[in-house]
């Protein structure tokens, strides 16, 4: 049997599902974890389950053992944790391979240290990526989103084998090289800051439901459903349907009403929220989101909270707000989340010198990621014809700007009366306010500057800057 040219290093959840995704859709490959009973659990599994994947799998116990179980040029998948373990493998590695061999980071890393061990990579000769895989185990196992980064040529070496494990819109693969360098995992980190913010607009109109019209956890998974069949389709509103509508074995509860409201986050939120900052590249809903799940973990702090300041007032009806305006305010705020994130993109794109494919990016997430949605097909095809200009701009999405978004001003107006927070939602609306004011009130800012600082200013009627006011005199 000849020996196989992949392997994967890491067989926690996501490295073994997508093990067996290359197995079963790609090529052949080794594996190696470093600890060998899970290698041993992994391969027992699969000889089990799936024993013709199994055959094409060569388990390995050393690192040395892996590579040698390889024929060189060999593709190596990193599966583990971000920061400090892939730099550790990278080193453990590198010395045992030939210079043309690849090693490829599929995990959540941090763009920036992607960037720097390319560069390390580029200045030792050696080929490496940074890749982004979006989908959760099942699209491991059945078919991510791909989202490329490092040089082309290595992109090239492997992208048959990437496109056959990733999944497909309407026979189009979801890989995609995005640029060099750090440019796949920061396609990710937007695609997660996008995750966290379309989380948050439903978790915010599932506590309008809840808090608001007292409604069960049931009566919102009907509608989640049903959303789920018109302009709002997408796999996040399928499982919040999904979530909504399981029962606790243990309690007989609804499963969300014995779920403790204190989010987790591994920080992919946080860094785009960072980069957004650093790029000067507004992203407020998803800003909102990270600052909402921060929130959510200061539980002892919302407890006393409500202990003296009391509950918010609620008392709402659908006659107030209907389900109607609230699905017009989803899909509003959704085309504003969206819009920033693209803008984000543009802005990292030209200054990091990526030339960032946009339609490609649109069109990679619209299947096996955790933001794929049908409005994806739209804005890949917005995007086409206006790639560098705002989505809130490109016809079809303006049409929908100006339809929706009276229902979502409704919606944040009526849910901050209720006192229910909204926070993603209402910082589309406020967002969307700001964008469409020709004359801001930047103007108090700048005079304020200038009076305290003579940082000087522009003028409306004249032509340059370091214009100054009459503070002195005054
Ligand atoms: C994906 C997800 C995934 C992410 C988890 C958890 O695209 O498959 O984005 O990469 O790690 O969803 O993220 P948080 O712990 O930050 O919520």
């Amino acid at each position: 049997m000849t020996k196989p040219r992949m392997g994967l290093l890491g067989l926690g959840t996501m490295g073994s599902a997508l093990a067996l995704n290359i197995a079963e859709n790609a090529e052949p490959l080794a594996v190696f974890n470093r600890t060998t009973s899970k290698t041993d659990a992994f391969m027992a599994h699969t000889r089990k389950h799936a024993p013709d994947l199994a055959e094409r799998i060569t388990p390995t116990t050393s690192l040395e053992d892996f590579v040698a179980a390889m024929e060189s040029p060999r593709a190596i998948i990193l599966m583990v944790p971000a920061g400090q373990p892939v730099d550790d493998q990278i080193d453990a590695l590198r010395p045992l391979l030939n210079p043309e061999d690849l090693i490829i980071d599929a995990g959540n890393a941090n763009f920036h240290d992607t960037n720097r061990r390319a560069e390390a990579a580029a200045t030792q000769g050696v080929p490496f990526l940074g890749i982004g895989v979006s989908g959760g185990e099942e699209g491991a196992r059945f078919g991510p989103s791909i989202m490329g980064g490092g040089p082309k040529r290595a992109w090239d070496q492997v992208e048959g084998a990437l496109r056959s494990i990733a999944a497909s819109y309407e026979g189009t693969p979801c890989a995609t090289w995005m640029g060099e360098g750090g440019a796949g995992h920061f396609v990710k980190a937007v695609h997660n800051g996008i995750e966290y913010a379309d989380m948050q607009m439903i978790a915010e109109v599932y506590g309008v439901f809840r808090d608001g019209l007292q409604w069960t956890a049931e009566q919102c998974g009907e509608v989640f459903a049903k959303w789920n069949e018109g302009p709002l389709q997408s796999y996040l509103i399928e499982i919040s349907g999904k979530v909504a509508d399981a029962v606790d074995p243990e309690s007989g509860k609804p499963m969300l009403d014995v779920i403790l409201d204190r989010a987790g986050q591994k920080g992919t939120g946080r860094w785009t929220v960072i980069e957004a900052q650093h790029l000067g590249a507004p992203i407020p809903v998803i800003e909102a989101a990270v600052t909402a799940r921060n929130v959510s973990s200061r539980l002892p702090l919302r407890q006393r909270g409500e202990d003296v300041f009391g509950a918010a007032p609620v008392g709402l009806t659908t006659d107030i707000l209907s389900v109607e305006t609230l699905e017009g305010a989803m899909i509003a705020g959704k085309i504003m989340c969206y819009a920033q994130g693209f803008d984000l993109l543009n802005a990292a794109s030209k200054t990091f010198g990526w030339s960032l494919p946009m339609p490609e990016v649109a069109r990679v997430w619209r299947e096996g990621c955790i933001i794929r949605s049908s409005m994806l097909n739209d804005m890949a095809s917005a995007l086409t014809d206006h790639p560098e200009d705002n989505l809130i701009f490109a016809p079809f999405f303006r049409d929908l700007v100006k339809h929706h978004s009276p229902a979502l001003r409704h919606t944040v107006a009526t849910a901050l009366s209720h006192g229910l927070a909204v926070p993603a939602l209402s910082s589309a609306l406020t967002w969307f306010d700001m964008v469409r004011t020709g004359r801001s009130t930047a103007n108090m800012i700048q005079g304020q500057r200038d009076f305290f600082g003579a940082h000087g200013f522009e003028r409306v009627d004249r032509d340059g800057q370091g214009f100054h006011g009459p503070w002195g005199s005054a």
